[in-house]
């Protein structure tokens, strides 16, 4: 628990044959938003290995996302993990680097890991919705989020993982297709498909928001328990 700070007292899209998007980086791309198009793409995201879906997202233009930058941020760990941790987006660090959670909430993050006996990269993958940053670290907006669901999909179909973690409400609300409040999520036993997902705090909330801190305890409490009664 001290690794957590914690002392012990206690629109379905309308279709259309091409769609220009403002992208507010400074220039417009077209992008294919047909029915048609879609389908194609998802078909063939959800057949590629691993190494083909890294090459296919390091080179993506799906999105506005990926005018601004650095680089994709696809995902770190083991790729048989049990357990699978997905958060909402790169920040600049993460944009930076290439790597998921590597700054101030990556370290928390880190330690979250270290409270229930976990590591990153050891029978643990992370990675988040989308895999480009949002500029100024906003929320990842829903046509983002949409046109990298695929890849995590076909992330999620390699690792199989026994349990999911969605950290933070952006996380929580893609996978599970909800409007819900992170506090009516959290605490109860969710599916995405047929997999177990628990939902808890976002790292870089709880640094801003202390007194979550012991929910998101009990949260990893409750995540421990599952898991051992999954095995
Ligand atoms: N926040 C996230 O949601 N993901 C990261 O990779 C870093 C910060």
């Amino acid at each position: 628990m001290h690794e957590l700070g914690l002392t012990p007292i206690w629109r379905k899209k309308q279709s259309g044959v091409s769609t220009s998007v403002n992208t507010n980086l400074h220039s417009t791309i077209a992008i294919d938003d047909s029915d048609d198009h879609r389908f194609d793409r998802d078909k063939h995201i959800l057949n590629l290995n691993w190494q083909q879906l890294k090459a296919e997202v390091e080179n993506c233009h799906a999105c506005p996302l990926s005018q601004a930058r650095l680089h994709t941020v696809f995902g770190v760990g083991d790729e048989q993990a049990d357990w699978l941790f997905i958060g909402e987006g790169p920040g600049a660090r993460e944009d930076e680097i290439g790597e998921p959670f590597v700054g101030q909430a990556g370290k928390l993050l880190d330690s979250m890991l270290a409270a229930i006996q976990l590591k990153r990269g050891s029978n643990v993958y992370i990675t988040n919705i989308v895999k480009c940053r949002p500029p100024n670290n906003r929320n990842p907006e829903f046509n983002e989020a949409e046109q990298c669901s695929p890849y995590l999909k076909r992330q999620i179909a390699l690792i199989k993982p026994k349990l999911i973690i969605a950290l933070g409400k952006v996380a929580a609300q893609n996978l599970l297709t909800t409007n819900d409040s992170i506090s009516n999520l959290r605490g109860r036993l969710h599916y995405y498909s047929d997999i177990p997902l628990i939902v808890t705090y976002h790292p870089a909330y709880l640094l801003r928001s202390l007194m979550d801190k012991s929910k998101a305890w009990e949260d990893l409490c409750f995540a421990k328990a599952t898991m051992e009664s999954l095995k």
